[in-house]
């Protein structure tokens, strides 16, 4: 059986992805390689328990030996790159393991897949595709009125995440007008939904709200996020996939600009709606505290390459997501509960500790 190699594939899209990959498609397994830091978890994938078309290996990105391996075991028709350290508030505790992973673990993935790549005869190595999941964090920070992102705004990343998503975003540019390597790149803006880490604002909000918690906003509330939900960026991922032109960029959207304190006025509103509480709304716990420094003010995308192109359109708008969402959360408390262990616990009490 062909296979695709999954980087990140226990995370929130990496496990999105594979399941929805496996649900559509018959015709290729996964190779799911993760490290398994805090953010990856096995439990999102026990439905795929006993299913031979996946494979699980639990490796380092910047293992160079067992990328190798796995390479030569599987011969992967192509890389979906989505391993990563991913939460910006993160990258400004402790900036190191973001360069490791992002920055030298792109950069040995790349390297084990020129490799690879070059010793495969034609036509499987026209047909290659290494395709690098990255955001729109890295054009930077928009004022009310600028134009949206478009596929040729110049870079500005701004935070020591997605400084390492543009070093990352660079070498696989590098790769392919260097060594030819069949190369695609996505810019996604911010995803919600099922299986996301309660450690990013929309889960965050939900499980807090559910434990009778503060809210935190960042600020005044009015930074700007595009919100896409994370089936979409999954059938933009596969599209790129199949008819991306190598070397080309694609920015991936979902058309919903709100502002922070609208989408947290809408969690409250869907809780108290779906799992009203006794006595008052959900909108009672919200608490604005310190700033995020360096706060990107706001981010929007033009996702109208990916639709000329290649006709992709999201299927969800901002309210039905989120509404699916809310009600999932809802339905999975215990996998809320599971991931919130004593590392997540620690987080928690270090960052909002002001
Ligand atoms: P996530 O933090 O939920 O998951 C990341 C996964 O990568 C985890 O399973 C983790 O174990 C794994 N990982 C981390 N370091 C690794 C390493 N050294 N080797 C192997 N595996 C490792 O992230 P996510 O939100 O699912 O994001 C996935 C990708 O999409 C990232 O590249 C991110 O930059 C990009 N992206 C995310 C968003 C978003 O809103 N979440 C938006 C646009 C782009
Ligand atoms: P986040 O989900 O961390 O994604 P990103 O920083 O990659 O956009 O944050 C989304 C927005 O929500 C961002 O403007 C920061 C803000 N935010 C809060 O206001 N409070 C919170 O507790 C968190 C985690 C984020």
């Amino acid at each position: 059986m062909p296979h695709i190699l999954v980087t990140g594939g226990a995370g929130f899209i990496g496990a999105n992805f594979v399941l929805a990959w496996l649900r559509n498609s018959a015709a290729d397994g996964v190779v799911n390689v993760d490290k398994l830091t805090y953010a990856g978890n096995r439990k999102t994938l026990s439905s795929l328990e006993g299913d031979s078309r996946h494979v699980f290996s639990q490796t380092d990105i910047c293992d160079r030996g067992a990328l190798d391996r796995l390479f030569a075991t599987y011969q992967p028709r192509a890389v979906v790159h989505l391993a990563a350290e991913s939460h910006v508030d993160r990258s400004i505790h402790g900036p190191g393991e973001f360069i490791q992973t992002n920055i030298v673990g792109t950069f040995t993935l790349l390297e084990a897949a020129r490799a690879y790549w070059g010793s495969l005869e034609e036509p499987p190595k026209s047909a290659f595709r290494f395709l690098h999941v990255s955001t729109d964090e890295v054009f930077g920070s928009l004022d009310a009125n600028d134009p949206q992102f478009s596929e040729t705004t110049p870079y500005a990343p701004n935070s020591p995440y997605s400084a390492s998503k543009a070093a990352s975003d660079h070498l696989v540019r590098a790769y392919h007008h260097t060594y030819g390597l069949p190369v695609l790149t996505t810019n996604c803006s911010n995803n919600y939904g099922p299986y996301h880490f309660p450690e990013k604002l929309i889960p965050l909000t939900i499980a807090n709200a559910l434990a009778g918690k503060p809210l935190p906003v960042y600020g005044d509330g009015l930074n700007v996020r595009d919100w896409l939900y994370v089936g979409d960026h999954c059938s933009a991922i596969r599209e790129v996939l199949a008819c991306g032109r190598p070397g080309e960029t694609y920015n991936v959207g979902g058309w919903n600009e709100k502002t922070n304190l609208d989408v947290v006025h809408t969690l409250c509103d869907l809780l108290d709606e779906l799992h009203p509480k006794s006595g008052g709304s959900y909108r009672d716990q919200i608490q604005f505290v310190k700033d995020r420094p360096g706060h990107d003010r706001r981010y929007a995308i033009d996702a109208r390459k990916l639709e000329r192109e290649l006709g992709w359109k999201p299927v969800e708008t901002f309210e039905t997501g989120l509404r699916k969402t809310v009600q999932w959360y809802l339905d999975n408390h215990a996998w809320v509960q599971d991931v919130m262990s004593g590392e997540y616990r620690n987080w928690v009490a270090k960052h909002y500790a002001a």
